[in-house]
């Protein structure tokens, strides 16, 4: 790969040939902003928020444009904030953007930019074209197109990364909207629910039903973990709030998954605090299971595999293991069948 020289805000830097001026400055650290850019989606160039002066009389948006040997780039210069200003001004004016009744308030990549540049709803009364609020069809996600800037990165999430192509645009210039599929309601059209679409959308025109009456962002935990539902151990980043309740799940970027999540990893968390789940041991007797401590749990099921062992041998038992459990736990649990009841029948679902 060759490699190419530039300067950015005044700093010599390297870059391989190829690159584009935003891949440059990111590497090395330099703050462009962007919105309808994202690194696991292709280029898309559509907001231009992301524009930088280039050799002092260009002005071009950073993340399609290839950085040349030797160019000169500004990321930020008056004129330079004051078009972003404008760009967002225009956005803010085209839809619904009223933070207070949002669910993504403070996990919006638009209203921290509003706040960087100081951008503010136009007092003009633009004539705004009504677009869709579906919030009930789908189990997983709610749609509030009036928050939508048409960055497209969903439609890119859903067909580059999902490849389920459920997101297309319809429509041109201020009359382009959002289609799932050919017009229909998200949960009537042929979505998975992987969620990859709200985690990558930066604003709040796709949410989640369970951050829907669970606190607001800055009140948000987060803690990374590893799914539980099969052997490929996708990184997550699970969020509770102030109560301890799970509200939503994010792809970590660092994982295998590479931030991407199917719907068991992304939904799969509400047996965590489902009223159904058992919390105690439970022993059968006289057809009916009766709620029991450990140490009696324990005894019964020492006294059982003893007896069953001593009557049909140890092959006449097995235990089946779960991805639930940790790796140390079903270390344990398969060393415990072979040297303790001396049997090799384990099995794991994660095998199947
Ligand atoms: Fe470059 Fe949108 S981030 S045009």
């Amino acid at each position: 790969m060759n490699k190419i020289q530039l300067t950015i805000d005044g700093v010599e830097v390297t870059g391989t040939q190829g690159q584009t001026i935003l891949e440059i400055a990111r590497d090395n650290g330099f703050d462009i902003p962007t919105l309808c850019y994202h690194p696991s989606i292709s280029k898309t160039g559509a907001c231009r928020l992301c524009i930088v002066r280039v050799n002092g009389n260009m002005i071009k948006a950073s993340c399609t444009e290839p950085a040349a040997e030797g160019a000169k780039i500004i990321t930020e210069d008056a004129e330079i904030a004051g078009l972003r200003k404008g760009i967002l001004e225009m956005l803010l004016a085209e839809g619904d953007h009223n933070c207070l009744y949002c669910e993504e308030n403070g996990n919006c990549e638009l209203q921290a930019l509003c706040y960087r540049y100081g951008a503010e709803n136009p007092a003009a009364d633009f004539p705004k074209n009504k677009r869709q609020i579906d919030v009930t069809s789908s189990k997983g996600l709610r749609r509030n197109e009036n928050r939508c800037v048409l960055c497209g990165r969903c439609v890119k999430a859903c067909a580059e990364i999902q490849v389920q192509n459920v997101w297309q645009f319809d429509g041109r210039g201020s009359h382009a909207c959002l289609t799932s599929d050919m017009f229909e309601k998200l949960g009537d059209s042929s979505c998975v629910q992987c969620g990859q679409c709200v985690q990558i959308c930066p604003t709040g025109a796709l949410s989640f039903q369970t951050v829907l009456g669970r606190g607001p962002e800055w009140e948000l935990k987060k803690e990374s973990s590893i799914c539980i539902y099969c052997g490929v151990g996708c990184k997550i980043d699970f969020y509770t709030n102030k109560q301890g309740q799970l509200v939503k799940a994010i792809g970590n970027p660092d994982g295998p998954n590479k931030g991407h999540l199917c719907v068991k990893g992304r939904f799969g968390f509400d047996f965590v605090q489902g009223d159904k789940r058992i919390t105690s041991p439970l022993i059968k007797r006289n057809g009916k299971f009766e709620e029991a401590s450990w140490d009696e749990a324990l005894d019964y099921v020492s006294k059982r595999f003893s007896e069953i062992k001593q009557a049909s041998g140890p092959d006449s038992i097995m235990a089946f293991s779960s991805a639930k459990c940790t790796n140390e736990e079903n270390y344990l649990m398969q060393k415990f069948m072979r040297a303790v009841v001396g049997t090799n029948n384990v099995d794991h679902c994660a095998r199947l």
